[in-house]
């Protein structure tokens, strides 16, 4: 969490491809938790906050972005076991207004975009936001074909019969409807069904759920449609995807044929004809939520003329014609037992409060997040402190308050330790790139620290790393337990382990023989697949502080090769200013990252694992060189404004294929300018200059020449 603490504005480059990375990643985990296992591990407000922090950072480094950004990614792709469905229309996601500034932002936007006069009168929907799940419900010939689940929004899962056993999901619909209909709504399940759910399962001795939205997913996601038939899920209708003939011209008239059809529309639905009503209805609203009976965390507002609607369209992963109004997350008040120290990959020292059971918006919550010791300092919390928990949709939430005047006698301050919890070595705070000392504390024990080393492994299996299947976070938890693991050597060497102690993998594993044997085969396989990694990835699974995924490609085109790349950064830590200097005239590698890989190879453990590495067969492969021929040869390309037919990141990366430099910021130095959809100062700077621009479809034609 360290870099919250850093201002956006206050980023170098650097440092935000860093956080983009690891927030892409950090994201896409709680997607999965989400999404596909039902069981989220941070609270909707978090999980906000770091989209919002993407977002801002995205917005001040447009180059940046990833391919693989969350703000262009909606949910996971599904996971087995059901059917896939294709949506017809995508099933998008929508962008949030946390207070009246943002709303009234929205309201400015689409005017802006529609070039209405500020005075005109916009009428809206306003509707709750339902916690539930999405689903697709197509109708052909009036007749329930077909549903399925979000999924990734492009496919989900098919949940055809499971869905039919929902009362509010009509099978037929009445005569003279359009030949197609598909009905996009929420299943959700209500307070008083979940309670019962809830006893129900205890009382037969079964995993209870968390909250009703994991128990609606849960069960609706079920392959036995018998289960599925037998909890108390409900559906609202709020949307649609492909329809073969408009039965309205507005969204109250669509949602008016919907109720006519059968279909359960919500009763809090609303035409509001500015942004004070659809407060004043949010406010409305907010204090009937505890009374609603069901969850919602927010209230959806879309423009009502479909014509406007069409109009605006869509941006990434969102309408701009809706948004979501979210509420504010939910408080408790207890007990602060003790802080509990956790030690993450890169040492870094983390408090997490234990807490006195509380039920927080029918969860109980027994731990939150203390962030860092400035955080600490901030709240001035202390042991047996009396506090305020915040969560708004599951686990790991906040104390944002403490209540001072419930506090008897004098508590200590808390004492941050000064040393690592799990190794005992010195801990301490880092001098950051901007001369400032970096709240979060840190253990320098390196890969001698247990706490350290696990988690380094499990980066180095990651995903945009060796991305080594069926070796996850528990894998790497179990094999460590057992002392099979404890460099990323010995993950190559597991085979031979496995070959010489067969025995010690039916302890290791709770599976039968057949099942241990399959799920072992694809194991070995992946890992000897894992040996050839590209060249940028291999360095970035080293775990190098500062060396991220950019830095990791730039460093990999410099030296081409593992063995060339080690050679020079240990010829300069050998004292050879030459090597130094090769590494300092890369543009993006500054005096941090040259300080980091000193520290990196002069530690003689490291170079043992890199040696290793190279020793039991992982040959990185070099990445394709840039060439030097294209139109674009040796020029400085600065794209800007919305691509919509390449992400930035696919732009960027084909461009520096080409042997083009991309810059970020327009200068006289640039030679080119790309403009997407809505560009703005970029393109007014360019135009100022002289400089060449060019439209996406420009810039396509010549991406596909070379
Ligand atoms: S409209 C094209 N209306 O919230 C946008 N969504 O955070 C269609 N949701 O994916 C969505 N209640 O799963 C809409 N009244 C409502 C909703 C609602 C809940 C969900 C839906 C959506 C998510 C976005």
């Amino acid at each position: 969490m360290k870099w919250r603490t850093v201002p956006v504005d206050k980023l170098t480059s650097e440092q935000a491809s860093e956080e983009l990375m690891a927030l892409a990643q950090e994201m896409s985990e709680h997607d999965v938790a989400y999404y596909q296992n039902d069981d989220p591990n941070v609270s909707d407000a978090d999980y906000d906050a770091l989209r919002l922090r993407n977002e801002a950072i995205e917005g001040r480094f447009p180059a940046l972005k990833r391919a693989d950004s969350p703000s262009d990614t909606v949910g996971v792709v599904p996971e087995s076991g059901f059917g896939k469905i294709q949506h017809s229309v995508p099933m998008l996601s929508l962008g949030n207004a946390f207070d009246l500034q943002d709303l009234e932002g929205f309201d400015t936007r689409i005017k802006r975009f529609l070039s209405l006069d500020e005075s005109e009168i916009i009428s809206y929907t306003s509707e709750p936001k339902i916690d539930g799940l999405s689903a697709s419900l197509r109708y052909e010939n009036g007749v329930f074909i077909k549903g399925a689940t979000r999924g990734d929004g492009q496919v989900g899962e098919d949940i055809t019969e499971n869905l039919k056993t929902l009362r509010d999901v009509p099978i037929t619909l009445p005569k003279g409807v359009p030949d197609i209909v598909e009905i996009r709504g929420e299943v959700y399940m209500a307070h008083d069904d979940f309670e019962t759910l809830n006893r129900q399962q205890s009382d037969k001795g079964r995993k209870t759920f968390a909250n009703p939205r994991n128990a609606a997913a849960g069960s609706l996601r079920q392959l036995d449609t018998k289960i599925t038939a037998s909890r108390p899920l409900k559906f609202f209708a709020y949307t649609w995807g492909e329809m073969s003939e408009m039965p309205g011209d507005t969204q109250s008239e669509m949602m008016a044929c919907f109720d006519a059809w059968g279909f359960t529309v919500n009763p809090d639905f609303k035409v509001c004809e500015n942004v004070d009503a659809l407060n004043k209805h949010w406010q409305d609203i907010e204090e009937r939520r505890s009374m609603l009976g069901y969850d919602i965390d927010g209230m959806v507002y879309k423009i009502d003329r479909l014509d406007w609607q069409s109009r605006l369209g869509f941006v990434s992963r969102a309408p701009r014609w809706a948004i979501a109004h979210k509420f504010p997350a939910e408080k408790a008040i207890t007990k602060l037992l003790d802080i509990d120290i956790q030690v993450g990959r890169t040492g870094a020292l983390t408090p997490v409060a234990k807490l006195k059971k509380v039920t927080v918006g029918g969860v109980e919550v027994s731990n939150a997040t203390l962030h860092n010791a400035d955080e600490i300092k901030r709240l001035d919390v202390r042991l047996n402190d009396y506090v305020v928990v915040q969560r708004a949709g599951d686990v790991i939430p906040q104390i944002v308050e403490v209540l001072v005047e419930k506090r008897t006698g004098e508590p200590h301050a808390f004492q941050f330790p000064d040393n690592c919890p799990a190794c005992g070595a010195l801990a301490f705070h880092e001098i950051r790139a901007d001369g400032e000392q970096d709240a979060v504390r840190r253990c320098s024990g390196g890969l001698s620290c247990p706490a350290q080393a696990k988690e380094r492994l499990k980066h180095f299996v990651s995903r945009s790393a060796l991305d080594i299947d069926g070796l996850g976070d528990k894998q790497i938890d179990e094999f460590w337990s057992y002392d099979l693991l404890r460099t990323p050597v010995d993950i190559f060497k597991l085979y031979q382990l496995a070959n010489e102690a067969p025995e010690i993998w039916l302890y290791t594993s709770g599976k039968n023989k057949g099942q241990l044997k399959d799920s072992l085969t694809k194991l070995f396989r992946a890992i000897e697949q894992a040996k050839n990694p590209d060249l940028d990835r291999f360095l970035f699974a080293l775990g190098i502080r500062h060396v991220g995924e950019t830095t990791a490609r730039l460093l990999a085109r410099r030296y081409k090769t593992l063995e060339g790349f080690r050679d020079a950064i240990l010829s300069m830590c050998n004292g050879n200013e030459e090597s130094k200097e090769e590494l300092a005239s890369i543009d993006g590698v500054g005096d941090t990252m040259v300080e980091s890989l000193l520290t990196f190879f002069g530690e003689p453990h490291n170079l043992d694992i890199v040696n290793g590495l190279i020793n039991v067969g992982v040959a990185p492969v070099s990445l394709p060189e840039a060439e030097n021929n294209t139109p674009i040869s040796g020029k400085i390309i600065v794209f800007t404004g919305t691509l919509t037919r390449m992400t930035r990141a696919e732009a960027k990366a084909r461009a520096e294929m080409m042997g083009a430099k991309v810059s970020g910021s327009v200068s006289d130095k640039t030679d080119i300018l790309v403009a997407g959809e809505s560009a703005g100062s970029k393109l007014k700077k360019a135009v100022e200059l002289g400089i060449e621009t060019m439209t996406e479809d420009e810039w396509l034609e010549i991406a596909s020449t070379a």
